[in-house]
């Protein structure tokens, strides 16, 4: 019995709190920020851990992922973690990640990131995701800091998953970070990623798909997962670019219900578009306008007398209408005058005589002085 606790202590110590390895996988939960860049590290130095296959680090408080933090390889390749296929490091709290965080090993098929809280925007370094050419899989759900507005991430984050060459990357989750916007991820990195299958960005906060589709760039996309965020109409330049993809995948699924659509004159590309393309539009019976005078109905089955634009009462135009008002009344009044002249001219002829002859007669002397004046001879 006092062995077994020796033995259990002796395991403790060893492999701390949280940590145990077992067939080939070492598993570790509740880790703080101390255990991992001391305890941790050290156990993962040891000789044998090069056999290692799988890392789950989760639930942990890890505010900061170094550089090397699972392994220092550098100058000596027998080093690297050879076998490491999966490494799990969600639900930490993960705030900064090192430039060369995940360089010791190059065989790793999926990285999951997902439930920490990111500060990418401020991240010093772009070489996060260097030396992961085996990657398939990579999972940033509600990774990054959405404690301020999203759309500060997006260039950063784009940056850094343009740095390393993707070759294998076939799914790629960016579910849940508040993302306002993703053009400049579309516009190079997709074609970046030649292995890209599946692209989740649902719920965030989406107003458009900017897809840009480089013609010249071959795709394989079988899923994109837009759903869930506040897209209002796709334009036709957009709906021509997804057939695109369509083209030159075959295959490809497109998620994009639960959106604020706006179904006015502007939804009608989308309507007639969901009518004929090839694309697999999961739940293309069910999309909903989200409000106005078409609210909750189903975007295929709004008729052409239904997607019309009402012209917005705004303060402009109310303007506008004030100002036609004034003049058509304006004009109005000045008819009833005319006819009021007109009707009434004997009485006013008769009127104007009683005053234009005085003038005339007093104008007579005037005008004896006007043609003296007129006959001066010009000095
Ligand atoms: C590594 O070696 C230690 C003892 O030296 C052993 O307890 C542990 O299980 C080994 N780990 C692996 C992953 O083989
Ligand atoms: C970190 O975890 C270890 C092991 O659980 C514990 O002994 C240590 O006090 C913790 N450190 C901090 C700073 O919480
Ligand atoms: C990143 O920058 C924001 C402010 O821009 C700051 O609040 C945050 O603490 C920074 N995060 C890190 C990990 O340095
Ligand atoms: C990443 O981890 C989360 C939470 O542990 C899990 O739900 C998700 O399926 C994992 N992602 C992948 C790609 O395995
Ligand atoms: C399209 O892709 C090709 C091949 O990768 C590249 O050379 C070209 O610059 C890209 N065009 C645009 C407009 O990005
Ligand atoms: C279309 O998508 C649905 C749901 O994502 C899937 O179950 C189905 O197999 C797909 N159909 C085709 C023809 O790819
Ligand atoms: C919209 O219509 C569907 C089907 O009739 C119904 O199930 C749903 O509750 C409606 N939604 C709202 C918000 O009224």
């Amino acid at each position: 019995m006092l062995s077994f606790f020796t033995l259990l202590t002796f395991f403790w110590t060893v492999y701390g709190d949280g940590c145990r390895t077992s067939n080939n996988e070492v598993w570790c939960t509740g880790m703080n920020q101390s255990y991992f860049d001391n305890e941790f590290k050290t156990l993962m130095a040891m000789d044998n851990m090069t056999n290692i296959e799988a890392i789950h680090i989760k639930h942990g408080k890890i505010q900061n992922i170094g550089a090397n933090a699972f392994r220092s390889c550098a100058g000596d390749a027998n080093k690297q973690l050879k076998k490491l296929k999966s490494l799990d490091l969600s639900y930490n709290d993960i705030r900064s990640i090192s430039g060369q965080a995940f360089h010791c090993m190059p065989t790793l098929n999926k990285l999951n990131l997902s439930h920490n809280m990111w500060d990418v925007q401020n991240a010093s370094h772009t070489g996060v995701f260097t030396n992961l050419a085996q990657l398939q899989k990579l999972d940033l759900t509600n990774s990054l800091n959405t404690d301020y507005s999203g759309h500060l991430h997006v260039p950063k984050l784009s940056e850094i998953l343009r740095k390393p060459k993707f070759e294998s990357l076939q799914l790629l989750k960016l579910g849940s970070n508040k993302l306002e916007f993703i053009s400049d991820f579309y516009q190079k990195t997709l074609c970046e990623m030649p292995a890209l299958k599946n692209v989740i960005l649902s719920e965030n906060l989406l107003h458009n798909i900017n897809l840009k589709v480089n013609q010249s760039c071959h795709y394989l996309l079988e899923l994109m997962d837009f759903s869930w965020n506040n897209i209002n109409f796709l334009p036709r330049s957009t709906l021509k670019d997804l057939d695109e993809l369509q083209k030159s995948s075959k295959k490809l699924t497109l998620r994009i219900y639960h959106q604020q659509w706006i179904c006015d004159c502007n939804i009608i590309d989308l309507h007639n578009w969901l009518k004929t393309t090839a694309i697999n539009v999961t739940n293309k019976d069910h999309l909903r306008c989200y409000d106005g005078h078409n609210f909750n109905k189903t975007i295929l089955k709004l008729t052409l007398e239904e997607m019309v634009c009402v012209k917005p009462e705004d303060s402009a135009s109310a303007g506008n209408t004030g100002v036609i008002v004034v003049t058509v009344l304006l004009v109005i009044i000045l008819i009833a005058i005319l006819a009021a002249v007109y009707m009434h001219r004997s009485k006013i002829q008769a009127c104007a005589r009683s005053v234009y002859d005085p003038i005339r007669r007093g104008g007579g002397n005037d005008h004896v002085q006007y043609s003296s004046v007129e006959s001066t001879p010009i000095a």
